[in-house]
């Protein structure tokens, strides 16, 4: 939810910020801003509405400098509009400020500290910029005055903030608390970024950053000081994706790159986690840890939530060890009656949710293990829980989640197993992970390649339609929730995955002539539960669409999905349906990368 970047000393200012807004705009696309100055008084703001493209149209080739910040938004206080967006600045002209994330007491602190002044925008972030003034005014160092106002921000804030001070103009004042960032070292200069991926044409080595700290940023030094001013000493990681893996190539879209990129994260995730032998490589303490737990809690939200869902049913059936899937913003507040050994895991493919934050900190507090899997290296919650695994999918840039979904699953796949080798179970040997996720790439792969088929299915059933449902029990009814959730994210479809034996229970009401209803049938003990529901919805005038494992359909199924354990059937259920969304979106005009108010990586409560 928002993005930022900042710069020091490097006279391709403005090309870099551009450059990282438009690797960042996934975290949102409202409106869009930079501000940069060339060190010898000449500064420049450009603000627009929209997207980075309309931003960069806006900036004149007259536009240069060496030091500035940038800002792409997902509007929380304020609607998207030039005004709103970033950077704020003083009315002094003096203090340039970007920020992501959320300032709780925003109206206290205006109305304590700003009755005289008078604001342009609806922001928060505009009280934060104006505040740093005024304490400046009243003769506070820079340094001093931004501490003083980091001070002022309650508890319930989130905060990345890039600050710049006209008169002292190659230094970036930097602070975070919950929201991410990280500083990347170059070679005579010094970036700032919401994700490593902005920066990565810059520099691979970067810094993380923990809550509370302010860094002073200048184009050959770095220093980072702790809540209580002592200063930190922090060594660089490296990043080694490939910047060309955040490009979309020959696409038109991430989302379908990302959906034909499927088979090669099976098969990274074999490469990473399975040796020749069959042996799985997964640190033993985190085994032990969860073999003296008596319960596991997945954590998550959305996509990864869904993923959650198949995840308890791998734990459950082939190592019987029992599992609650909860979704993230819920179990903060109204947390279930926990265990007495509760092992939690989190899901999440950005490693920076919020909502899952939240409960990772609690979770902290009580003392319990936890294990975060997570596509990003060195992200927040990769950081605060006691386990990490990564999960080798190469950058997802789509705002709808895809390969992160099927390979979340198939890291917990391989998890069980590992556990339950560990715990030796006997029955664990029959199941060959490397051997069920080889298929479900090849299955994923038979799946991508027949795009025409689906776009075809897409256009005549779902371009014009309103509404739309997805059924299915037991496994099949985790998966079309999933399913559901990215046809209504793409298309604007209103779209309910639903069990399908609940149909008759209210919701067949909404069948009419024409309504699309996709069944989902993969598992055996229902199959013929959910043919008969699709007949009544028939009967009652829905357009039925079919997606059916080889072993369960019959001649007249639309889509036939290639033979898996049925406890791994959502790796390649969810394929069709995927193409399903992704052709929807395009063929009623949308930008499928980009759905209306959306961002991903949500680090907003
Ligand atoms: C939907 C989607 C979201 C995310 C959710 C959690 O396509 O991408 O529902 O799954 O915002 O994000 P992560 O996995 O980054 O925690």
């Amino acid at each position: 939810m928002c993005g930022i970047v900042g710069v020091t000393g490097n006279p391709n200012a403005v090309e870099i910020l551009l450059n990282g807004l438009e690797q960042l705009e996934y975290r949102g696309y409202d409106s869009a801003g930079i501000y940069v100055n060339d060190q010898k008084g000449d500064d420049y703001l450009v603000k627009e509405k929209g997207r980075i493209a309309d931003l960069r149209a806006e900036v004149s080739a007259d536009v240069h400098g060496s030091t500035g910040i940038g800002h792409t938004r997902w509007a929380t206080h304020g609607v998207p509009s030039k005004e709103n967006a970033h950077p704020h600045v003083s009315n002094d002209k003096r203090f340039y400020l970007v920020h992501n994330g959320v300032i709780g007491n925003f109206t206290e602190l205006k109305e304590t500290y700003l009755q005289d002044v008078t604001l342009v925008s609806e922001t928060d972030t505009e009280v934060i910029v104006q505040l740093v003034a005024k304490f400046a005014r009243e003769g506070l160092s820079t340094k001093e005055a931004f501490k003083k106002v980091l001070g002022l921000v309650d508890e319930s804030s989130s905060y990345a903030f890039l600050l710049l001070d006209r008169e002292d103009p190659d230094t970036l004042y930097v602070a975070k608390n919950k929201s991410p960032l990280l500083i990347g070292v170059g070679d005579g200069f010094n970036v700032v970024c919401s994700d490593a991926l902005a920066m990565l044409k810059e520099t691979h080595d970067f810094i993380e950053l923990v809550d509370g700290e302010i860094v002073i940023l200048k184009p050959t030094s770095i220093t980072i000081e702790d809540p209580a001013g002592q200063v930190v000493d922090r060594k660089p990681f490296h990043v080694d994706t490939d910047p060309a893996q955040a490009q979309k190539g020959a696409y038109p879209f991430y989302m379908l790159k990302e959906i034909d990129e499927q088979p090669g994260v099976m098969r990274n995730l074999i490469k990473e986690y399975i040796a020749e032998d069959g042996s799985i490589k997964i640190d033993t303490d985190l085994l032990k840890a969860m073999a003296d737990s008596d319960r596991i809690y997945i954590v998550a939200a959305g996509t990864s939530y869904h993923a959650g869902l198949v995840g308890k049913e791998l734990f459950e059936k082939l190592i019987q060890v029992p599992t609650e899937v909860h979704v993230a913003s819920e179990f903060a507040y109204n947390p279930p009656l926990l265990s007495a050994k509760p092992f939690f895991i989190f899901l999440s493919q950005s490693g920076e949710t919020a909502d899952s934050r939240q409960v990772l900190t609690q979770v902290n507090q009580a003392g319990y293990p936890s294990l975060t899997i997570t596509n990003v290296m060195n992200s927040t919650l990769s950081r605060e829980a006691t386990y990490t695994l990564l999960l080798y999918a190469g950058p997802e840039i789509a705002v709808a989640s895809t390969k992160a979904y099927t390979g979340q699953i198939a890291l917990e796949a391989i998890l069980a197993k590992a556990l339950g080798v560990y715990k030796q179970i006997a029955t664990i040997k029959d199941f060959d992970v490397a051997a069920e996720l080889t298929k479900a790439a090849n299955g994923m792969q038979e799946l991508v390649d027949e795009k025409g088929k689906i776009e075809k299915i897409a256009a005549d059933m779902l371009k014009d339609t309103r509404n739309a449902f997805y059924i299915g029990r037991t496994m099949d009814y985790a998966i079309v929730q999933e399913a559901a959730l990215k046809l209504k994210e793409v298309s604007y479809i209103q779209t309910e995955g639903f069990a399908s034996g609940e149909l008759k229970h209210g919701t067949i009401a909404l069948i009419q002539e024409n309504t699309p209803v996709v069944a989902i049938i993969t598992d055996k003990k229902t199959a013929n539960h959910t043919r008969s529901n699709a007949q009544e919805v028939k009967a009652r005038g829905a357009n039925v669409l079919y997606i059916v494992s080889r072993d369960l359909a019959t001649p007249t199924d639309q889509i036939v999905l290639p033979e898996i354990t049925p406890l791994l059937s959502a790796l390649v259920a969810i394929v069709p349906t995927q193409l399903l969304a992704y052709y929807a979106s395009i063929q009623r005009g949308y930008d499928v990368d980009k759905p209306r108010n959306l961002a991903k990586s949500v680090t907003v409560e």
